[in-house]
């Protein structure tokens, strides 16, 4: 579903710090991803590229076989990827209704009642809403996305607990009910159990920890 060939990145402001160091690695529809690494390892670079927002240095990423360059950074972003991104990316002048209705065609005031927003919070500005709240809107955003693949960046970094669990399980529906790809960053435990596969970014690569029993 969403293939790295042999992707390589460094900063161009740090050309002799590579962050990624010719990665490969495909991730399948269905399954839900967790990346773990220490901080600086490279796991919101890697996000970033993944989504298009940046370009790797080498090797390519591919969507259903396509190299997602040839199909054009706009049109992957638009078909292809719902984000929920470390600083949330909401558009600060709108409510977070507008900025469901952003995401897709999706209830925009049913997902975000099922966040936990209520109608006084769906109607102010997004910037007058909590940390752990603005995050709830960005993932309500994502849910309204019919893109396959999702790509989340610490999403529960700034949620209680009951929250964050309830997120994980409906990351865990779109993977295996409605057959997404969802890759998540996380440095929670709690949230890299629950996923089928466990990755660790390190030193530039990508390693499968799902089975070593060392979490
Ligand atoms: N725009 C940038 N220019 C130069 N260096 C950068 C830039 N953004 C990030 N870096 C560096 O690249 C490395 C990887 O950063 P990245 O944000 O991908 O790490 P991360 O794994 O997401 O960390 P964290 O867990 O803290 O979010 C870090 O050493 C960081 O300082
Ligand atoms: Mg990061």
């Amino acid at each position: 579903m969403l293939e790295l060939k042999n992707v390589s990145y460094y900063y161009k402001s740090q050309m002799d710090k590579t962050i990624l160091d010719h990665i490969s690695y495909e991730f399948k529809k269905g399954v839900m991803y967790a990346i773990l690494g220490s901080s600086g390892s490279g796991k919101t670079t890697l996000l970033s590229l993944l989504a298009g927002l940046d370009v790797p240095i080498d090797g390519t990423i591919f969507v259903a076989g396509e190299d997602i360059l040839h199909k054009g950074l706009n049109a992957h972003r638009r078909d292809n990827i719902s984000l929920v991104f470390q600083n949330y990316n909401l558009i600060d002048y709108l409510t977070p209704v507008e900025n469901v209705r952003l995401g897709g065609k999706a209830d925009a005031e049913e997902l975000l009642a099922q966040m936990g927003i209520d109608e006084a919070q769906r109607k102010r500005n997004v910037m007058q809403l909590s940390g752990g709240q603005q995050q709830r809107v960005a993932i309500a955003r994502a849910l309204a996305s019919k893109a396959p693949i999702l790509l989340a960046d610490e999403p529960t970094g700034n949620l209680d607990e009951d929250t964050a669990n309830e997120i994980i399980a409906i990351f865990q529906k779109l993977a295996h009910e409605q057959k997404k790809c969802v890759v998540v960053v996380t440095h929670s435990r709690e949230l890299a159990e629950q996923a089928d596969v466990v990755l660790r970014l390190k030193k530039g690569k990508i390693a499968d920890n799902t089975d070593s029993g060392e979490k």
